[in-house]
């Protein structure tokens, strides 16, 4: 949530944070902003709206600067506009300031500043913290770094913020809680950002700040301390990441392109890991600590958005294959419910980002009660991946579409692969059917192909749907988390309302919508329940509801039912869920650009969620 780039080196700032930003507008794009440094003026450029509309503002105004920091908001105090956009100044004008986060606090503090007679240009808490630095700096005639930490030891929240001062002229002050930042090290020159994408095109070589630790960073020098002024040898890593896969390719859309990748993207999670041939699944963090989660006497899972999502079909299939209890629980509720946490439990924490603040927080309560966090994360170094005690990568790469697609079938490729491993070690799963299994999960990327291959079929069915005010989507069984995640796709990316419930369940309240004008999305494919589902769209077509079902190839009873459908290869039920929630991406999709939205931008949303 909220995107933040800084540069200090010897090239020209501008384009280097003007493309960062353009690069980190997933996380927010109501209002954006730069302040440049240069022979010790300080000057502030923002505006409301997406980065273009900065770009566009940006024409003809002094950029010459060879340090300077941007920001590209996500509102949380203050509606977007030019106003409460990042950048802030301070009241004496010498200090500028961007944040990602939120200090909870503020009011109070920014009342301290008005009983001082500060005044506020802005709603935001940014503008706040940045004044109560600046005040402790003229109070106690201190360094900006000594101010920013006596401020930091009062401020609550959770904050990632890049300082630049007037009288400072190459030195980017930068503190970290919460929020993530990436600093890249150049030759002679450094970069600041919330993720390694603006990076990546000028150095591989980054250092991940941890919570609460300060970074002094100049163009020859980079000085990392906590926030007890101790210094800290900066870690450095190295980027396993190409700039093909965090640009378009040639695809309108970074979700289509994500959704096209995921042959792909399935293939790379599982090699190395499965290989049906010798009937073996190979997860480090399984294996090494087998005995640990296969003794749990539960599993929790712990999520939000999509991934939670995965977590439910997780529930189905480790109970299912493992036969330990498991509980799927949104993190936001988790952390501040008092749930009942022992020493020896499994938490099984799912995020693409690896960042969610709330996923974030629940994981450490859990961990303070002595549980045993396993993370099943796609952003490698990311702050859940680092707080986990073991934990699998998705390896999907960078997902840069707002509507997560190619995670979420990399999150159920491990998970399938986890349950699998645990299930062998336990004794749980038939030989046969282990091996069935990995055949079927080793198919899958071909599979994928395959529905792929037929993508323009959805594109009609989203044209002819697309105006609907309403949509239903029903599944049982494994197929039932899906329904709730087609629900969201089409939510989040084309702004109709939608609905994802179990088959059966809809009787109990939904089925009071249906009428001739409610598309009914059904995921009818090959499984126990087939004949079951069949009665459900039965009872949708008695009340002329309109229905599109995603069945297996060669059904022939759900076509005579449908109004619309499309098909999917056979496939196991249990695997299912990796290739059925393929078509409803692409319906989304397709009826979210049919509309004329941005779905790599919709409105409101942000693909990183640092804040409550
Ligand atoms: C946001 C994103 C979703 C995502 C959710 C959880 O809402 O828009 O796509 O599923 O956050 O994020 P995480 O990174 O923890 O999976």
């Amino acid at each position: 949530m909220c995107g933040i780039v800084g540069y200090t080196g010897t090239r020209q700032a501008y384009p280097v944070i003007l493309k960062g930003l353009k690069r980190l507008e997933y996380r927010g794009y109501d209002s954006s902003g730069v302040a440049l440094l240069k022979e010790g003026k300080l000057k502030v450029y923002k505006k409301k709206g997406k980065v273009a509309e900065l770009e566009e503002e940006m024409i003809g105004k002094e950029i010459e600067a060879t340090i300077g920091i941007g920001h590209t908001r996500w509102a949380t105090h203050g509606e977007p506009s030019d106003r409460n956009a990042h950048p802030h100044s301070s009241a004496s004008g010498k200090l500028a300031m961007i944040h990602n986060g939120i200090i909870e606090n503020y009011a109070q503090i920014k009342q301290e500043l008005l009983n001082k007679g500060y005044t506020f240009t802005s709603d935001t808490d940014t503008e706040v913290l940045l004044n109560f630095i600046e005040d402790i700096k003229k109070n106690n005639d201190c360094s900006l770094e000594e101010a920013l930490r006596i401020a930091l030891k009062r401020v609550s929240g959770a904050y990632c913020i890049l300082l630049i001062e007037q009288d400072n002229p190459d030195t980017i002050i930068a503190a970290r809680k919460g929020s993530p930042l990436v600093i890249g090290i150049g030759k002679g020159e450094h970069f600041l950002a919330s993720d390694a994408s603006p990076i990546i095109e000028y150095t591989k070589e980054v250092v991940y700040v941890n919570d609460y630790e300060l970074a002094i960073v100049r163009p020859d020098e980079l000085i990392l301390k906590n926030i007890g002024n101790e210094k800290i040898t900066p870690y450095i890593t190295k980027l396993d990441m190409e700039l093909a896969a965090i640009e378009k390719g040639g695809y309108d859309h970074f979700m289509i392109k994500e959704i096209f990748e995921q042959p792909s993207t399935i293939y790379d999670c599982l090699r190395g890991r499965l290989d049906a041939k010798e009937s073996i699944i190979k997860m480090s963090g399984i294996d090494q600590n087998i005995d640990q989660i296969m003794n749990a006497n539960r599993i929790m899972i712990v999520a939000c958005g999509t991934s939670w999502h995965a977590g439910l079909v997780a529930e189905y299939i480790i109970e299912e294959l493992c036969r330990i209890p498991v509980e799927v629980e949104y993190a936001s509720e988790f952390r501040y419910r008092n749930p009942i946490v022992n020493k020896g439990d499994v938490i099984i924490a799912i995020s693409q980002s690896g960042e969610t603040a709330d996923t974030l927080v629940a994981l450490e309560k859990a961990k303070e009660n002595g549980a045993f966090i396993f993370g099943v994360v796609n952003a490698v170094g990311s702050s859940i991946a680092r707080i986990s005690n073991a934990g699998a990568y998705t390896h999907a790469g960078p997902e840069i579409g707002v509507a997560s697609t190619k995670a979420f079938t990399g999150q159920l490729a491990v998970l399938m692969m986890m349950a699998l491993a645990i299930a062998k070690q336990k004794g749980t799963v038939s030989k046969e059917r282990y091996d069935h299994l990995l055949l079927e999960l080793e198919q899958i990327p071909e599979k994928a192909e395959a529905i792929l291959k037929n993508a323009k079929e959805l594109k009609k069915i989203a044209e002819k749907y697309k105006n609907a005010s309403d949509f239903l989507f029903l599944g049982r069984g494994y197929n039932f988390p899906v329904a709730l995640e087609g629900a969201l796709k089409l939510k989040e990316i084309s702004y109709i309302h939608a609905e994802g419930y179990p088959a059966a369940e809809m009787k109990h309240g939904p089925i009071a919508l249906v009428d001739d004008q409610l598309p009914v999305v059904f995921i009818a494919t090959n499984d126990p329940y087939h004949e079951k589902i069949v009665s459900n769209m039965q009872e949708i077509k008695a009340r002329k509801g309109k229905i599109i079902s995603i069945i297996t190839e060669g059904d022939t009873v759900c076509p005579g039912l449908s109004d619309d459908y499309f098909s999917i290869p056979l496939v196991d039920e249990l695997i299912a869920p990796i290739l059925t929630v393929i078509p409803l991406q692409l319906l989304s999709y397709y009826v979210g650009t049919a509309k004329g939205i941005d779905v790599d931008k919709p409105r409101n949303l942000a693909k990183s969620v640092t804040v409550e």
